[in-house]
């Protein structure tokens, strides 16, 4: 299953548009044989909330080639788990602050 290249409201919201690929004339593929952005991989983990290469490429495809861009993937879902753990241990996500 492939997401729409078109974000969703809320993935729109988590993806700053400058990740999203589209901003140059050329989109910045992570994975070449897929022809996926980065901004997408990013948004299929949000919504899939995929943890593994694996997950990436049943939500959105990339990975599903050559695995030249399986270093990638694993690191954009490295700094997604990061992010969310981050925010867990924010006191304000808490209400504390
Ligand atoms: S570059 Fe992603 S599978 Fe080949």
């Amino acid at each position: 299953m492939r997401l729409s290249l078109n974000p969703s409201p809320a993935a729109a919201l988590l993806v700053p548009p400058m990740q999203l690929g589209f901003t140059n004339s050329k989109p910045q593929y992570l994975c070449r044989c897929l022809r996926v952005t980065e901004g997408e991989v990013r948004e299929a983990v949000a919504v899939s909330n995929a943890e593994t290469v694996r997950g990436v490429t049943q939500a959105c495809g990339a990975g599903g080639g050559c695995m030249a861009c399986h270093r990638h993937i694993k690191r954009v879902l490295a700094e997604q788990q990061a992010q969310i753990a981050a925010e867990a241990n924010c006191p304000a996500s808490l209400g504390f602050a």
